[in-house]
This record gives C-alpha cells, structure tokens and sequence, in this order.
C-alpha cells in the first residue's frame, strides 16, 4: 500500500483553492422553492464567497479583534453614508447607548433632561435614555408614514427637553427637514436612528448625514448584516473620540504617546489609563470583513427589496380598503427593511386573522417591533412623559405588521405571497 503524498505548497496557492471551494459551494442551487411548504422567511442573509472569504482570511491573518479591518469599515461605512467619521460597535443597541453617553460626556445632555422619541418603535431606541438617566418624552406618529410625527414633536417640548432621536422605521426615512428645523428653532439636538434604513434618503440625503450623530444595525434581519453589529457616523471629531473611547472601556485615545503621567499615576502605560467609564463593545475583524463584502452589494440589495415592494403594492392595491400599504413621498427614498400592512379601521378582521392565515400558509410575519412601547411590560412603569393618547402608535400596536421582502426573495415566492394575502382579503370585499 502506498501512503498519499502531502503536496506542499504555499499559503497564497492554499487560499486560492479555498476561495474556489467557497465559489463552488456558493454557486450551489439553493433548494427549491415549494408553494404551502417552504418557509417566506422575514429575513435571510445574502452572504457569497466574498464575505466567507473575507472571514477567513482574517483568520488566516492570526488578528481576530478589532484591527485593521475595523478601521477600513469605518473609513468605508463614512464615505458611503456621507459623514467625516464612523466608529464601529457591536450593535445598533451598543451604538445608541454610546452615541447618549458621548452627548452627556460632552456636556451636552445631563441626567434628567428629556429625550422625544416616537412611541412606536423598537425597545433600545429608548432603552439607553433610561439606562443613562434621560427621560423619553414619547410622541405618537404620522398613520401613513409609520415616523414620528413633527406636529406632535411640537406639541413635546418642554423646558428641560434637549434632544430629538429620529428613527426611520422600517426603511422609511423620517420627515428630517421638518424635524430639523422645529429643531433648530426650539434648540433641540437631533439624533438619527437608522438601524432599519441602511441606504434611504430623504431629499437626495442619506438617512444618518442629517442629524449629529447616526446609529445604524448590522443584525441579520437588516439591509445589510455582520451578523451583529452596529456603528456610530458624525462629523465631529471630539465625538468620534469619545466614542472610540466608550466602546473600549474609556480608555485614553491609542496611537499617541505610549506612557501618562499627572499628579497620580507615573509613566503609566496608556493602554491601562481610562479616562471615563466605558464599556466593551467593540467590533471584530471578523464582523468587518463581513461588513466591507456587505458595503458592496447594500445598494443592489436595497434596489432588490424596493422592486419586491413595488410588485406587492402594484398587486395588493385593489385590497386598499381593507389593508393600508406603505406609502413612498416624493423625495423620498424606502429601502424596505420590510414591507408593513396596516389593518384599516372599518376592516372586519383581526391582525390575529391575518397573521394566522400567513401562518398557515408558511409566510412569516412580525408586529411593527414594540407596536407602542410606553405599553410594553419593561417600560409601563418607568420615567417618562406621554403627549396625547398616542391614537396612532396604539393602532399600530395592535394592527401592523410587516412581512419580509428580502432580497433572496424569487419571482415564485412574490407570486405566492400575493396569491395567498389576496386569498384573505377576497373574503372580506
Ligand atoms: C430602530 C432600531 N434601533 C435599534 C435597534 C437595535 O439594533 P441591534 O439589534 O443591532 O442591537 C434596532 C433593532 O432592530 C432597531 O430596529
């Protein structure tokens, strides 16, 4: 018997073949797609070769934190959004936190000022205003447009209110030239949260250009993904700073003189003097090589769910009466993180109908995230201010949904998905 010569080669021919073997895994046929049986999925990640390859050879490279990588998706992420600076983190979560945080570090925002937020939306956006001592003044939102409503923004102000956070829902942009200018008359601050709206605009500008600071997500279900992770844009330098700092402990900026030395501490090694009280919440090379790949395809994907939206809304328009669709203004661009239906007021059917109907049939749906979060269990019972009765963002809680129009979605599925909501609604014209 003879034994099987190991052929030695060089590393370079080594990651060649590999990254051959990840193009043929990626080339593929995915498994096909079955009417009734296979699942509608909400959200899928479009990952190719190029993101498995990215991963690896980070992990061939022997540097897994945060490095180098890093900082060519910050440098990358900045240009793309149209800010000086971008910091990355390990969340959406993480970047609101340390984007409130740096606003208080820097005197901006002290402990019991008031924050406005919209009522209807996801939970950290308002998590981090009451885990840093604010108090979110809860404003209800526009029925058509699913974004805080600057009518109600107005009617929010108080005397200790010092920040707007902007979230553009569900890839929806938010209306930021009527924000910012209530804004800008009152002296309030405003934040953009664009977790949801990786590549909107409003006005021919991108979602997170138009506030102090922007936060976005890289969660799985969101128009581009790392898996998790999250970034920071401004463009302000001293902001960059402090958050850079906050995501790595609060220790002092790196890169500048190796030893400190004041009143206490004696040639002090920099990477061990923390300037303020941070956290860990950093981003690893990993996560980033994921991230450049992604920065690449977001605007083709974005144009794949804008085309899967335009064919639902086309088709379910005769069902209008019953099912309220999302609506694009002019100027505005959706990038459809999801795709809402909103259940009209004179509709003899529940959402539990509808959603169980979806259900039946393998189509997978979401509320619209924390429907009103003032009345969800975390929040019922800590600080904060409600203006009005939040008519809206109480409909929403028990009406809204969204479905998935993810960029994997076929030409078959969209078919499905219409077939099988006009299936519902034909019973109730
Ligand atoms: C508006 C909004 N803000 C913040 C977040 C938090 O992002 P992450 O899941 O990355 O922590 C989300 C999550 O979906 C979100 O929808």
């Amino acid at each position: 018997m003879t034994t099987p010569t190991l052929q030695v080669r060089g590393k370079e021919d080594l990651k060649k073949e590999l990254k051959k073997l990840l193009e043929t895994f990626y080339a593929l046929e995915e498994d096909p797609f079955i009417p009734g049986q296979s699942k509608i999925q909400l959200s899928t990640t479009v990952y190719d070769a190029e993101e498995a390859m990215g991963v690896m050879e980070a992990i061939l490279s022997g540097w897994i934190t945060q490095g180098r990588l890093v900082q060519s998706f910050e440098q990358k992420y900045a240009e793309w959004v149209g800010r000086r600076y971008a910091v990355a983190v390990n969340s959406g979560s993480s970047a609101n936190l340390i984007a409130l945080d740096l606003l208080m570090q820097d005197g901006k925002l002290k402990s019991g000022d008031e924050v406005i937020v919209p009522a209807a939306t996801f939970a950290t956006v308002v998590a981090p205003v009451l885990q840093l001592g604010l108090k979110p003044v809860y404003v209800d939102v526009d029925p058509k447009m699913l974004n805080i409503d600057p009518h109600q923004v107005e009617e929010a102000m108080g005397r200790r209110t010092k920040l707007l956070i902007a979230v553009h829902t569900l890839g929806y942009p938010a209306d930021m030239t009527r924000l910012s200018k209530l804004a800008q008359s009152a002296g309030l601050l405003v934040m953009e949260d664009c977790c949801e709206s990786h590549g909107a605009s409003h006005r021919g500008r991108p979602v997170g250009s138009m506030g102090l600071l922007g936060t976005f997500s890289f969660f799985v279900a969101h128009n581009m993904t790392t898996g998790e992770g999250g970034m920071i844009v401004t463009d302000t330098l001293s902001h960059a700073s402090l958050a850079r700092s906050l995501r790595e402990f609060g220790r002092m900026p790196q890169g500048g003189e190796r030893y400190y030395s004041d009143d206490r501490l004696s040639y002090y090694d920099s990477r061990q003097v923390f300037e303020r009280r941070g956290y860990n919440m950093r981003m690893t090379d990993l996560t980033a090589a994921c991230g450049i790949a992604q920065l690449k395809k977001v605007e083709a994907m974005n144009e794949k769910r804008r085309e899967a939206a335009r064919y639902y809304c086309e088709r379910l328009r005769p069902y209008e009466t019953l099912i309220q669709l999302p609506v694009e203004q002019p100027g505005n661009r959706h990038v459809y993180y999801g795709f809402s239906l909103v259940i009209q007021k004179k509709s003899p059917f529940s959402r539990m109908d509808l959603v169980s109907f979806l259900d039946d049939h393998k189509i997978e749906s979401r509320p619209l995230f924390g429907g009103c979060l003032p009345d969800q269990p975390g929040f019922r019972k800590a600080p904060g201010r409600i203006v009005g009765k939040l008519p809206v963002s109480r409909w929403l809680r028990d009406n809204a949904l969204f479905i998935g129009v993810h960029p994997k979605i076929n030409e078959a599925e969209r078919v499905y998905v219409v077939e099988t909501l006009s299936k519902f609604l034909e019973r109730y014209r």
